[in-house]
């Protein structure tokens, strides 16, 4: 009988007649590694082992990159974070709510429709779903979120919970649900904060996005008055850049103000503005750049394990 250790992979040829009939595991003489025998006759098979158990959460998080001042890194942040946990393990849906429907292009991938037309039912999940890498999927935004807008617009009663019952049937497929957000504050923000668990909020490293942040944090907190399950999680300082005196001064101030939901910043670093024009997330367009570092560092923090990529 063939067997093959389903951890290091060595082949044993083992005489079945010799195994005692109680014994039901054997000692890989390659990694020292236990593993189950097969019934006689048989040649076992190597079962994928998951790349990292530990990774994947018990209940599907559920997190909103969101911030109300534009181009702060929400994009950016999300494909890469969503990119990133996919690569470590992890089945991620990204979701994209804004209108510009940027992720679709930072991932190169082409899609025939999206969340409108999954919440309208023009499109079944598994058709407005794309796969865009292994174990990557999106669900694109774009400029057809304007007819989806006026249907939240419409509505006299649940209008703020219609993305939450879109993806709710969804979510059991996924370990993470990432969803972008646009610039602003809109009725499909407000449907993101009715849906999402946890916020993620990039802030650039100025003082404008300072006041940005504290803005937004007032709405999140009247949003918190009918919809507790959902929190601050993670503040994201972008752009850091220590050659600018006043980035140093703000995050200085991040630190007094937000000491539990800071985590570490992500640099300026031009590699991440080119990658979007090949379609590439930043592991693959500069692995070895200091924003896939920072990328990289943020994944271990969200997805709680400091062994990944290491
Ligand atoms: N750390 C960084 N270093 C250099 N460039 C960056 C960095 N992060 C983002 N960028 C670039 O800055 C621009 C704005 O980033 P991004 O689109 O992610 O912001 P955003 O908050 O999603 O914007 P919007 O509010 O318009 O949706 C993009 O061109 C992006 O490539
Ligand atoms: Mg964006």
């Amino acid at each position: 009988m063939l067997v093959i250790c389903p951890n290091c992979k060595k082949h044993h040829d083992i005489d079945e007649k010799r195994i005692p009939p109680n014994v039901k595991l054997a000692r890989c003489k390659g990694c020292g590694k236990p593993f189950p025998l097969p019934s006689s006759g048989k040649i076992l098979l190597v079962p994928k082992v998951p790349l990292r158990k530990k990774l994947v959460p018990k209940r599907t998080r559920i997190i909103g990159v969101s911030l109300s001042k534009g181009g702060v890194g929400k994009s950016t942040t999300a494909v890469n974070l969503a990119a990133g946990l996919a690569l470590a393990g992890s089945k991620v849906l990204l979701v994209d709510t804004d209108i510009q429907g940027q992720d679709s292009f930072m991932l190169g991938v082409k899609a025939k429709g999206g969340l409108p037309e999954l919440v309208t039912g023009e499109l079944k999940p598994e058709e407005a779903i794309v796969q865009a890498r292994e174990r990557l999927w999106l669900l694109a935004g774009g400029e057809s979120l304007a007819g989806l807008k006026r249907i939240i617009d419409r509505k006299d009663f649940g209008g703020e919970r219609i993305l939450a019952k879109t993806l709710e049937p969804l979510e059991k497929q996924y370990d993470y649900i990432i969803v972008d957000t646009s610039p602003g504050w809109d009725p499909l923000t407000v449907n993101v904060l009715f849906y999402v668990k946890e916020i993620l909020a990039p802030v650039s490293l100025e003082v404008m996005t300072l006041q940005g942040l504290v803005e937004f944090l007032k709405s999140v907190s009247s949003i918190q008055k009918s919809r507790e399950d959902v929190s601050l999680k993670y503040i994201v300082p972008t752009f850091k850049d220590d050659r600018v005196k006043k980035t140093v001064d703000v995050l200085a101030r991040l630190e007094q103000l937000y000491p539990e939901s800071l985590c570490e910043p992500i640099r300026q670093n031009v590699s991440l503005s080119e990658a979007p024009a090949y379609g590439q997330t930043i592991y693959e367009y500069a692995p070895g750049s200091s924003g896939a570092k920072d990328y990289r560092a943020l994944v271990r923090k969200v997805a709680d394990d400091d062994s990944l990529f290491r």
